[in-house]
């Protein structure tokens, strides 16, 4: 049998989330700009969305920048700022056809007013739609999640809304911005780097973590297949003995 048909004839993971790493180091190899890495992986990031969909996965969680990467070179940083917009003119067609809603994950206040409104925009118009949802994680950090969320918390406790022992793992869920996101399942990085980088950390608690050598404009549906078949081998316990169903 075929890699995609065994693939498609096995459970397939239905919240895929990816660490888009490499883009620079894949231009620097060609000699070019690394803000020309970003262009071919934001290319990528379309396509393997489409494959994603194609192949029935329901959410694709994707770390486009991070609360860290205000860090970077201002050329840089100012061309990623680009991305949703350019997103947004060169894909809409292709979304509408494939049901993609798409939704922001991150803080939003340290945006452009423009950037803020496109976001919004970008939001609104594909709320309704039921196909796969395309969450792309913008000025996104795991701490600062779940700083927020535990400052959401504590102010509904210091104004007597919930109790104590109310607060557990439902709650605390209810306040991240995946609350309406099925569980992860697996959570891929590209580029051979072994490490979170602050991504999805309560989210992946129980999620499968594969890791490739490929740079990001380089991970193709081929790359995603035999991530997905590497997941489908694995036993997933949940801490218990057998397989939870
Ligand atoms: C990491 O590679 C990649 C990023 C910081 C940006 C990734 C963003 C995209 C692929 C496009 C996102 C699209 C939208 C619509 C926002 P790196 O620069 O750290 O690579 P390196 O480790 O090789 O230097």
């Amino acid at each position: 049998m075929n890699l995609e048909k065994r693939v498609l004839s096995n459970r397939i993971p239905c919240h895929i989330a990816i660490i888009l790493d490499g883009n620079g180091r894949w231009a620097k190899k060609r000699k070019l700009p690394r803000t020309f890495g970003h262009k071919v992986g934001a290319d990528n990031l379309k396509k393997t969305t489409i494959n994603c969909s194609k192949l029935g996965i329901k959410v694709l969680s994707v770390y486009a920048f991070s609360t860290e990467n205000w860090n970077r070179p201002k050329e840089e940083v100012d061309y990623l700022m680009k991305l949703p917009l350019e997103l947004e003119k060169s894909f809409k067609g292709n979304f509408k056809k494939h049901d993609i809603k798409v939704m922001f994950s991150g803080r939003r206040d340290r945006f452009s007013k423009e950037n803020i409104e496109l976001l919004s925009k970008i939001e609104e118009k594909t709320k309704e739609r039921s196909g796969l949802i395309l969450n792309i994680c913008f000025d996104y950090g795991s701490y600062t999640e779940m700083l927020t969320a535990t400052k959401e918390i504590c102010d509904l406790y210091k104004n007597d809304r919930i109790k104590l022992d109310d607060i557990n793992e439902e709650l605390f869920s209810s306040h991240l911005y995946t609350k309406d996101l099925p569980k992860l399942d697996l959570l891929i990085r590209t580029s051979g780097e072994l490490r979170i980088s602050n991504f999805l950390l309560w989210q992946l608690a129980y999620s499968e973590l594969y890791f490739t050598k490929k740079l990001w404009p380089e991970f193709n549906n081929k790359q995603l297949l035999v991530a997905i078949d590497n997941y489908q081998k694995r036993n997933r316990t949940y801490g218990g003995l057998k397989e939870k169903k």
